[in-house]
């Protein structure tokens, strides 16, 4: 035991000791850059060695955490001791160390302790958890506390996960595509698994369970039946093996009809004994090479997907026969509430409520519904689903879209920490003042066990992961707010940015500024007021709210803008699509009256008159007019808070970050001058004073075209 220590030891110094990599952000949160001032010390002094008696493979994992990072904060190895010492980390579970002086009660099994105690007359930390994965979340949240500058004197943490399932949906394709992807390929090496399983599979874990997320979808919703393959099984199973010692389960999302295309049955009914069948043997198949496989997501009938409608049977049918198939193992299933049909003339935003809502109860106890924040499409802006709130007996799991399909994609800077906590602190009123979206989330409103989250990924082959260094704070923030919903958004940006960035306040203070008022300026350049869905066709790059050719009316944005001579907005009261009727009363009643309204919302809900009076005793045009200004002033903003910050960060992430500066503003100028031109040419009001005219005719914007924009399947 002790020679296989020694060796390892020698292997970690001499990792830590080879040239430093480039700052690329391949690192993300985990650069464990260099402590500077006193902090190098007031870490070394609480971690002269490491007392980690566990060796399973995720205590190993822990352990190597500690001496990696702490290698690279204060260049120093740390020792490795089988006794107390003064100033050491303890990493026990009961099982490793027999008994142990705190309880542990209510943690369950991923939940930490962290407490300063003295043992044997040395004063050390301990971290203790029911069990191994438990130590490696502990680690991780010890690390977070001493690179964020914590005090780490007296310590007494303890902290669980709020949400069971903590999952990623990557969207990715077999070929190596992703859709909405904008961070390169997928990173997911289809074509050489299982034989040849890369590092960054690794990284991958080790950044993920950092955050608390504990599973991770491999495929894309929309899903090829050549993924349930038993080759494809092969190299989901390679991927779980790397991916187990970090308490991170694989779930595969699967197409409706695989049983006919991959084994020529004649229906995809899931009343059809032999479709059951197939399921279960499909099940029994992935659960022998994956013991501890997730479960299936589902997206049917939507968007031209198959599903159980085909057959003329609900939603609950079909989930309930998959959930069978998995229940045995322990599985789960994950069906997804976007649905929107061809041939429905009601308003989009009503039909998931009105297909599901009559299904709660009617589903078996391991599905969960997967419901997105929003009722139309991951929008810079909506209010909070309906759904929540409206299926008590049924486990509601959030979907949060991590990738910035509709919020500038990889390169603007929109941090998206409040737009989750938007979502999570919006109140349904399901029971109630307090009856938060959160809570619905967590289970703790309606008592359900099995809760879950997810977040749509925005991880690709770029060196930085996510296409660019600040949209590594939308899945650090997702993983966060994942494991406590109730987690500040702001809180959340200043630990990023200390250990993305640096500790000092100085850099942590205009980051988090910048960053916190991000997303609003999206909003405000894109879609302000409660406007919504007025991108390009297909990729969604880019404004074009005149479109209003396309087969399907809420392709349209005319259709979510409805501006004309009179005003602009979507009626979605009594007098238009009752929208607001889906929502428990007094949300109802707020939401039915522009005058109750919160601004932000308004045009989500009314249509309202051009020259109508806002709180502010602006005219909506003139209100509108501003907003788009604002966006694009903070954007302007930005750019010199950034500039400023040239002296404390490195170069190549400075420039980076400072290169899609400049983008954004060029692209929200050209969001706010486009949409200008458009709306002017059909409200016939003249811009108010001091807001310049768009650059360019309404005619130039329109004849802009992007066949190459990337994401778009
Ligand atoms: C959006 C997105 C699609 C995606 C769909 C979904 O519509 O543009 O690419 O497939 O959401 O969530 O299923």
């Amino acid at each position: 035991m002790l020679a296989r220590l020694f060796c390892w030891t020698i292997a970690s110094a001499m990792a830590a000791a080879s040239p430093a990599m480039a700052e690329d952000g391949y690192d993300l949160w985990l650069r464990h850059a260099k402590a500077e001032g006193s902090m190098p010390q007031a870490i070394a002094r609480h971690a002269t060695a490491i007392m980690a008696p566990g060796n399973s493979a995720t205590a190993l994992a822990a352990r190597d955490e500690l001496v990696r990072s702490l290698t690279k904060i204060g260049g120093v190895v740390p020792a490795l001791t089988d006794a107390p010492q003064e100033g050491a980390i303890w990493l026990a579970t009961l099982a490793s160390a027999g008994n142990l002086p705190v309880k542990l009660d209510g943690l369950g099994q991923e939940g930490y302790v962290i407490r300063s105690l003295t043992r044997n007359g040395r004063a050390m930390t301990l971290i203790a958890a029911n069990s191994d994965i438990g130590l490696l979340y502990g680690t991780y949240a010890w690390l977070r506390l001493a690179e964020t500058g914590a005090s780490l004197d007296r310590l007494d943490v303890r902290s669980a996960p709020r949400v069971k399932l903590r999952l990623l949906n990557h969207w990715d394709n077999l070929d190596g595509t992703v859709e909405r992807g904008y961070a390169g390929q997928s990173i997911w090496d289809w074509w050489r698994l299982p034989d040849w399983k890369g590092p960054r599979y690794t990284d991958y874990a080790r950044a993920n369970a950092s955050i608390g997320i504990n599973g991770t979808v491999l495929n894309n919703v929309n899903a090829k039946s050549d993924s349930l393959t038993a080759p494809y099984i092969a190299k989901a199973a390679a991927l779980a093996d790397v991916f187990r010692p970090y308490g991170i389960k694989i779930y595969l999302s699967v197409k409706w009809t695989a049983p006919m295309e991959l084994s020529g049955l004649k229906t995809a009914d899931p009343m059809d004994p032999q479709v059951a069948a197939w399921w279960k043997a499909k099940a029994n198949e992935i659960y022998k090479a994956i013991p501890d496989f997730g479960g299936f997501l589902v997206k049917a009938n939507s968007e031209g997907q198959p599903g159980p409608q085909d057959y003329k049977r609900s939603h609950a049918d079909g989930a309930n026969m998959l959930a069978a198939a998995v229940k045995p193992h322990g599985g789960i299933v994950m069906w997804r509430a976007f649905v929107y049909a061809h041939d429905n003339p009601d308003d989009r935003a009503k039909q998931a409520y009105s297909d599901f809502k009559p299904l709660d109860g009617q589903f078996a106890d391991n599905v969960l519904v997967q419901v997105k924040n929003g009722a139309i499409d991951f929008q810079p802006r909506e209010p909070f689903h309906p759904l929540f709130g409206a299926m008590p007996k049924t486990p509601l799991m959030m979907e949060f879209q991590i990738t910035k399909e509709y919020l500038g994609q990889s390169t603007h800077l929109t941090y998206l920490g409040p737009l989750f906590e938007e979502t999570l602190d919006a109140d349904t009123y399901a029971k109630g003042k307090g009856s938060t979206v959160a809570k619905v989330i967590d289970g703790s409103l309606e008592g359900h066990r099995l809760t879950g989250i997810a977040g749509v990924a925005n991880i690709g082959v770029d060196r930085d992961w996510s296409g660019s260094i600040f949209n590594q704070a939308d899945w650090y923030a997702f993983g966060r707010l994942a494991w406590n919903p109730d987690l500040s958004a702001e809180a959340i940006a200043r630990e990023w940015a200390a250990q993305t960035f640096s500790p000092d306040p100085k850099v942590v203070d205009p980051v988090v500024t910048m960053m916190m008022g991000s997303r609003e300026a999206a909003v405000d350049y894109m879609t302000p007021l409660g406007l919504a869905h007025l991108m390009g066709t297909g990729h969604h790059y880019g404004p074009a709210p005149w479109i209003a050719d396309l087969a399907r009316p809420e392709w349209n944005p005319v259709y979510y803008h409805k501006a004309d001579m009179r005003g602009i907005g979507f009626d979605r009261t009594k007098t238009g699509s009752n929208a607001v009727a889906q929502y428990a009363p007094p949300v109802a009643k707020m939401f039915a009256d522009p005058k109750t309204t919160p601004e932000r919302d308004l045009l989500w809900f009314h249509h309202v008159a051009w020259d109508a009076k806002l709180k502010s005793g602006e005219t909506l045009w003139n209100s509108l007019v501003h907003h788009y200004d604002e966006g694009v002033a903070y954007v302007a903003n930005m750019q010199k808070t950034w500039e400023r910050l040239r002296p404390a960060v490195d170069v190549e992430r400075f420039n980076q970050t400072k290169a899609f500066l400049g983008i954004q503003y060029r692209e929200a100028k050209w969001w706010r001058d486009a949409s200008l031109a458009y709306f002017q040419s059909i409200a016939n009001r003249p811009l108010p004073s001091g807001s310049l005219p768009p650059e360019h005719d309404l005619n130039w914007y329109k004849a802009q075209n992007f066949p190459y924009a990337p994401g778009h399947p």
